[in-house]
């Protein structure tokens, strides 16, 4: 560690704790940024911490719709995003005006939001779900409905194949995600034959084919840890193997494609960090009107879990 960062590190504890603050990290984070979070985790760890917090100031190190759905849950604390850029581009791949059109079309259906979407698009629908229950959400729901999942296919795609639902999926797609090929992997089994090959569901589908663990990152980070393999292949953004190397300093992580980085997580950096505590900005907020319908899609994702 430099100097410079020392004293950066020094000085956001000391104002973290004055301001009564947690910072809350996601898996795909600088790995310096993890380093000084009270938690790392995936987009369903960060959101039970949230509701469940009694800090008054929560600092988001991750992107907007995490920061949003921190917010929708916790009204009462002030939720900061160190860089408002920090957007998801698949988030931005639906709109709120989208949406409508396509329930206009399919007016019966059930309409199952990924966390990765904005406020106003969570408040037009009827369950939120993350990758690590979106599998449970959509068994659950047995009432015979139409399905209409938003807004990424290649996760609605592997959804379907394990639940058997058939579902109206909108055409998005994380652009990290699908860099992943099935040649890398194929090559990288090659290369490390006894590796067991993890992947995130926003893969390719011809990807998921050829791992033997389809996880959330957060349930990536778990099963590395529990498993008895020394040798992981790891099919999602390189920002988890920071994580996954520190808590698991006898296993091997090899990244599936090196070029499977997203530019929005690491916006976020020490100085941004330091800076957005001192100045108490950029602050994220939901409008009253829509977070109150957005945290009924939310509050049912977090009853299941
Ligand atoms: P997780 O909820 O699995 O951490 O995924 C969030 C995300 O943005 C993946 O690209
Ligand atoms: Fe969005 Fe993909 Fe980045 Fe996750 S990795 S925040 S889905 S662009």
């Amino acid at each position: 560690m430099m100097d410079s960062d020392a004293k950066l590190i020094e000085e956001i504890l000391r104002l973290k704790g004055e301001r009564n603050a947690i910072i809350l990290a996601h898996n795909y984070q600088l790995g310096e940024v993890q380093d000084i979070a009270d938690l790392v985790g995936d987009s369903l760890e960060l959101s039970q911490k949230a509701a469940q917090t009694t800090a008054e100031v929560i600092v988001f190190c991750g992107v907007q719709f995490m920061a949003e759905t921190a917010s929708i849950l916790c009204p009462d604390k002030t939720v900061l995003l160190p860089d408002m850029h920090a957007g998801c581009p698949m988030a931005d791949m639906i709109t709120a005006e989208g949406l409508r059109q396509k329930k206009e079309e399919h007016p019966g259906a059930t309409v199952v939001c990924y966390v990765n979407t904005s406020a106003e698009v969570k408040a037009q629908s009827d369950v939120c779900c993350t990758s690590a229950n979106a599998v449970r959400i959509v068994e659950k729901l047995a009432d015979g409905r139409e399905i209409l999942f938003v807004p990424d296919q290649y996760l609605g795609h592997y959804i379907s194949t394990r639940t058997g639902r058939e579902m109206i999926l909108w055409p998005g797609f994380c652009p990290t995600h699908l860099r992943i090929k099935s040649q890398d992997i194929i090559r990288m089994k090659q290369e490390h034959p006894r590796a067991r090959v993890v992947v995130h569901p926003e893969c390719r589908p011809e990807v998921i084919a050829l791992a033997d663990e389809v996880l959330s990152t957060g349930g990536i980070c778990r099963f590395a840890g529990r498993t008895e393999v020394e040798e992981m292949i790891v099919g999602t953004e390189l920002g988890i193997i920071h994580r996954l190397r520190k808590e698991n300093p006898d296993k091997r992580f090899i990244p599936a494609s090196e070029q499977a980085v997203c530019p929005r997580m690491k916006l976020i950096t020490l100085e941004n960090v330091l800076w957005s505590l001192e100045e108490m900005a950029p602050e994220v907020r939901v409008p009253e009107e829509i977070r109150l319908r957005a945290k009924a899609a939310v509050d049912k994702m977090l009853e299941v879990g």
